[in-house]
């Protein structure tokens, strides 16, 4: 049996109709960049998440860098966020000149340790830039306390968490903004590139919605500099298709990430979900110390899986100049050596997570299918 990591294919047939025929839409319609169809869809998100106002973007590395810039983070200011992300995260603060300043992890959640933080801020502490890691929310509760109490700015980065709830609440509602990411492997997918950035500030609203286009809040009427970095229709038209079917696919992650909780819990470290949250497993992730070598296997056995992330930023060449040595965020660079992310998706069959619970615990040598089936019961 094969069990590919991520299959887009099964995920793109089952809605092909819908898909084929919202490209001829726009086909016909000759409007491809902004436009009816992108407000239509940032209205649609905004009610999702419940926030005031959304923003079309090409991509979340943009939508980060317009919110970091639209809240006035400049050269000489400090940044805290996590060591164990994506490099966007990180780059986009470096790009404008600031200084990422690393905080280590929460070794059981992957996300940034709150209590942790007090430690990182200086008189240059400009904002706070946490991320919501395999779709699980970091401790928002305590990072806006913080942030108020020190007068700082929060940019949620949601690119893995749109849906997922803290204390009931969707994330994307805590910060100043929030960003998310529509790339083609997200739980919310679109064909292409494309992003979004959410906000309750209608005058972020303003000054972002001018920043994607050059600056301008009429045609041809710069009052600042800023970037081309619109959403397409097309993407647009497609992801508006998709979040009809969110909350459902959301809903068949959980229950595959239970199958695995079931079958995995004794041999490997399962995902920890803090009870105030809802997680919507962009990653479904274990941590084993025989990592590498459990990787190399299911491979053989046809299984995919992914590392998110194999060197956390402290260590990669491109943020070198920060001077962090390696052992500067231990949690954070024993989890690089430690986790694995298994395949998990709406469209992963009963019979190849059963298939895959059963090789993880073979090479464990914790027995195959029929141990599994008798601790499902
Ligand atoms: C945590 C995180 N932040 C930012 C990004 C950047 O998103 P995009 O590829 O849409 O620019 C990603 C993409 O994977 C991500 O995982």
């Amino acid at each position: 049996m094969k069990v590919p990591f991520i299959d887009l294919g099964r995920q793109h047939k089952a809605i092909k109709q819908e898909l084929t025929k919202t490209f001829e839409k726009i086909l016909d319609s000759n409007q491809f960049i902004l436009g009816d169809i992108v407000k239509g869809f940032e209205t649609e998100v905004a009610s999702y998440i419940d926030v005031k106002y959304a923003i079309g973007v090409s991509n979340c590395t943009n939508a980060l860098l317009l919110s970091l810039r639209a809240l006035g983070v400049d050269a000489g200011d400090e940044v805290i966020t996590t060591p164990f992300t994506f490099i966007a995260t990180a780059e986009v603060i470096a790009v404008l000149g600031a200084t990422p300043v690393f905080c280590d992890i929460d070794p059981r959640t992957f996300n940034i340790d709150p209590n942790k933080i007090s430690a990182c801020l200086s008189a240059r502490t400009k904002a706070i830039l946490p991320v919501h890691l395999y779709g699980q929310a970091a401790d928002m509760d305590t990072i806006t306390q913080i942030a108020r109490v020190h007068n700082l700015k929060v940019v949620e980065d949601m690119a893995q968490a749109i849906g997922a709830t803290y204390k009931e609440k969707k994330v994307g509602t805590f910060g100043d903004t929030a960003c998310i990411s529509f790339f083609p492997t997200k739980n919310l997918s679109a064909l292409g590139d494309a992003g979004m950035i959410l906000t309750n500030d209608e005058d972020l609203d303003k000054k972002i919605r001018a920043f994607r286009v050059h600056g301008a809040s009429k045609k041809y009427y710069h009052d600042f500099l800023g970037y081309n970095d619109r959403l397409d229709a097309l993407q647009a038209a497609f992801l508006s298709v998709k979040l009809k079917y969110l909350d459902e696919w959301h809903e068949r992650r959980r229950y595959i990430a239970h199958k695995y909780d079931q079958g995995l819990r004794n041999v490997v470290t399962v995902p920890y979900i803090d009870s105030c949250n809802g997680s919507i497993y962009h990653q479904y992730t274990i941590r084993t110390p025989q990592r590498d070598e459990l990787r190399t296997y299911l491979g053989d056995c046809g299984i995919g899986t992914a590392i998110h992330y194999p060197m956390p930023l402290h260590m990669q060449p491109a943020l070198h100049f920060l001077g962090c040595k390696e052992g500067a965020f231990p949690e954070a660079e024993k989890a690089a050596r430690e986790v694995l992310c298994l395949p998990i998706h709406q469209n992963l069959t009963e019979e190849e997570v059963d298939y895959t619970v059963s090789k993880i615990r073979k090479f464990f040598h914790k027995g195959g299918r029929d141990a599994v089936e008798e601790n499902f019961s």
